[in-house]
């Protein structure tokens, strides 16, 4: 009698909305491709896959989670196992301990591991591929900097989330003829700011392709004045900077594949503007409340073409690579295309025109 199938799955890297949904719909795919197949979740990403640690994934474990945040597996950002802290006679030392990993998935018996993740988790993704591992990506981050596909899920519920709070933020403003500057999601990466800065009508879009000058900053805040608009909204891209200057960290996480925790970035711009400018400046952080809650029905449908189009790609025998998005349809790439291959806004970029024709600043312009 033929094995049966065994499947591994795991979600690492910060979470974005839509890894349930996804979790959801490939494990109802894969039970349908696959009558009888065994699925299993590993906990807390590549983490689970190094102890061993994982839950069955079945009709009844993910009943109900299509639509909810989050992930049911847990996920990760610092547990890159090529370079991962171990403690050995009472010291912390960076030890390469993928193999601990193949040998677990060799002695339970996986076929095929589905990795969920941004470029951090996609990297250890290709980097277990090469060890022969039989891998599959599906891509997921709110920054949507993955170059290999159209879209990542998670990314237009960062965008409605933070639109809806440039609105909130817009009526205080104007109530109290002050400036807000929001701070904004996306690493180096300007795509949520851009889009949420439209879509929420912001004044001043600062992103990190672009550098600012606060002088162009100051000059926008006063021309609204004389217009008689005595307030004004600045989005900002965490990973902004001010041209000649560097972006504003707020910690360094050093075991972990992205160290550079941005933050900050409102808060000092806040305090360079304010004596230039006859308001009062605050600044607002949104933080992780633009990747908590459900995801956007956009989202969830995505997700859910992600979840299906991964069981496509195990009949076909498709690995080592990852599911994207391409001119709307479904396909794959291979995963060595996907790391290093990150997006970004360019000076050029259709929506930074769109946005200019707008009236709104880029504050990049002498
Ligand atoms: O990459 C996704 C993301 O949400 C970034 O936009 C943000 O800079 C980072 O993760 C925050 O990571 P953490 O939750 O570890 O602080």
């Amino acid at each position: 009698m033929s094995k049966k199938m065994k499947i591994g799955l795991l979600t690492g890297g910060g979470d974005a909305p839509g890894l349930n949904a996804v979790i959801y719909a490939f494990t109802r795919a894969a039970l349908s491709a696959f009558p009888g197949c065994d699925i299993i979740g590993y906990r807390f990403g590549y983490r689970g896959l190094y102890y061993n640690e994982y839950m069955k994934l079945d009709l009844e474990s993910t009943s109900g989670i299509l639509h909810k945040g989050g992930t049911i597996l847990f996920s990760s950002n610092k547990d890159n196992l090529f370079d991962y802290t171990v403690v050995e006679n009472g010291v912390k030392v960076k030890r390469d301990v993928s193999d601990t990993a193949v040998r677990n998935m060799r002695e339970e018996g996986v076929d095929v591991l589905v990795v969920l993740g941004g470029d951090g988790t996609l990297t250890s993704a290709r980097d277990f591929s090469n060890k022969g591992v039989p891998v599959i990506g599906i891509p997921k981050t709110i920054d949507n900097d993955l170059g290999a596909t159209d879209t990542t899920f998670g990314f237009d519920t960062a965008v409605s989330i933070v639109t809806e709070n440039l609105g909130r933020v817009h009526t205080t403003a104007e109530s109290h003829h002050r400036v807000i500057i929001v701070e904004i999601m996306g690493r180096s990466a300007g795509w949520i700011t851009l889009s949420a800065g439209i879509a929420g009508s912001a004044d001043v879009i600062l992103i990190p392709e672009i550098p600012y000058k606060v002088e162009n900053i100051v000059r926008k805040i006063k021309a609204r004045d004389a217009a008689g608009k005595h307030f004004a909204i600045i989005a900002i891209g965490e990973g902004a900077r001010e041209a000649g200057g560097s972006a504003v960290v707020g910690k360094i996480v050093e075991d972990s594949p992205d160290p550079i925790r941005f933050g900050g970035v409102a808060a000092k711009l806040a305090h360079d503007i304010e004596p230039l400018v006859d308001h009062e400046v605050r600044a607002v952080q949104l933080g992780h409340i633009q990747r908590g809650g459900d995801a956007s029905p956009a989202d969830r449908i995505l997700s859910v073409r992600y979840g299906v189009h991964a069981v496509e790609m195990i009949k076909r025998g498709e690995f080592g690579k990852m599911a994207c998005l391409r001119n709307g349809r479904m396909s794959e790439v291979s995963l060595n295309d996907v790391i290093a291959n990150n997006k970004y806004v360019g000076p050029d970029d259709e929506l930074v025109k769109c946005a200019k024709a707008l009236g709104m600043s880029f504050a990049d312009e002498d």
